[in-house]
């Protein structure tokens, strides 16, 4: 790890997050109130509860992009997933926000399931559970309720005719030099990791590609994925005659292990979408927590709810009443809230969310060819 604690790269989230930290390295400015207050306009009056809570937190040109919008220029939506195993509830997070601003804007969204890139990086995965795990992954997508006829997903193996034109005149302008200062690639790093990245920036033109005018583009994505965007996608939009792509970026939900740890490795610190009722109730009841080893000492002296994973489930996306979340940090403060009865309301909210998923995940196997993009 780093001299500075943590880690933060598209392939790899590690340690403590210092989000301050990452909006300075990587020059992205925080969602000030001014521009919360630009966006309210667009979101029935009401701040969206994942930028209330910063859980949305930081963008680049978003402004920009509202302002074109009020002129009457819409833009769509970019987003994506890497379709290395399960989904879990972690990844659904900016789908369900990415969801409502298509909602708010009536925005097209174009979602990348990079296959070709999970079978590179993982050396344990073949390309045919990538594509299995994309198509599985497909399904949670549709069934956080996108609209059909305005929401496209595509793999890139199997959309590649289209892509690979838009891929390659971005990677003309863009060296090996810079892709090893971004991404940190070295001279043992495959070759299909050293172009993918011009893969990952290619939707950001597609659409503008496909209807044959320039149209501006949004990427809501986990920090993790900016170089993509501050590195390629960007760089090169204006030597290609494009719009540089907007972005706003979202934190980390936590895994249920201590220290907020969430590990592929380790099942029991994410609750996936498949999971059954019972084995994700159990996952919340066994979780780490910011409270005190014994009932006595929690009344005495309260817990710590900013350390707390399971505080931050509630956070991200099981208490939407902003009231009652500051209620639940408070009690837990004070001591009058004990950790078994946070954890038994959240694992009963968690399960009937799961309930609902995992039916309209069943009924997205019926409409997944309307929303496959294929060449
Ligand atoms: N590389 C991303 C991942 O590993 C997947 C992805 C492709 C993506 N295009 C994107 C994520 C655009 C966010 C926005 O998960």
């Amino acid at each position: 790890m780093s001299d500075r604690g943590f880690v933060v790269t598209p392939w790899e989230v590690k340690g403590e997050v210092d989000y301050d930290k990452l909006m300075e390295e990587f020059g992205v400015q925080p969602i000030d109130d001014k521009l919360e207050e630009k966006l309210k306009r667009y979101t029935c009056g009401q701040l969206h509860p994942q930028i209330g809570r910063k859980v949305f937190f930081s963008h680049r040109d978003l402004d920009w992009i509202l302002d074109r919008y009020e002129d009457g220029e819409k833009f769509f939506l970019y987003t994506g997933r890497g379709p290395s195993g399960h989904t879990h509830i972690g990844h659904i997070i900016p789908w369900i926000f990415t969801r409502d601003l298509q909602r708010y804007f009536d925005a097209e969204v174009y979602f990348q399931l990079t296959d070709d890139e999970k079978f590179l990086v993982k050396p344990d995965l073949s390309l045919e559970d990538t594509i299995g795990y994309a198509y599985d992954n497909a399904l949670d997508v549709i069934a956080c309720g996108f609209e059909k006829g305005k929401t496209w997903l595509f793999l890139d193996t199997e959309y590649m005719k289209t892509l690979y034109g838009i891929a390659v005149r971005i990677a003309k302008h863009i060296t090996f030099s810079t892709v090893k200062a971004i991404f940190g690639f070295t001279s043992s790093t495959n070759i299909g990791m050293v172009f993918f990245p011009a893969i990952q920036a290619a939707p950001c033109f597609l659409p503008s590609i496909l209807k044959g005018r320039n149209i501006p583009c949004l990427i809501p994505a986990a920090i993790d994925q900016d170089p993509y965007w501050r590195g390629v996608a960007r760089a090169v939009a204006p030597r290609l005659g494009f719009y540089k792509p907007a972005q706003i970026h979202c934190k980390f939900l936590p895994g249920l292990g201590r220290g907020g740890k969430m590990s592929a490795s380790q099942p029991e610190t994410a609750i996936f979408t498949t999971d059954r009722l019972e084995v994700a109730e159990a996952k919340i009841m066994n979780a780490y927590t910011g409270g005190q080893p014994t009932v006595k000492e929690q009344r005495a002296k309260g817990g710590n709810p900013d350390i707390c994973p399971i505080y931050q489930y509630y956070l991200f996306l099981f208490e939407e009443d902003d009231g009652r979340l500051k209620e639940r940090y408070l009690d837990c403060r004070s001591g009058s809230l004990l950790c078994g009865d946070c954890k038994e309301t959240l694992a009963k909210r968690v399960s009937s969310f799961l309930k609902e998923h995992q039916k309209r995940r069943i009924k997205a196997k019926n409409v997944l060819e309307d929303f496959i993009l294929r060449d």
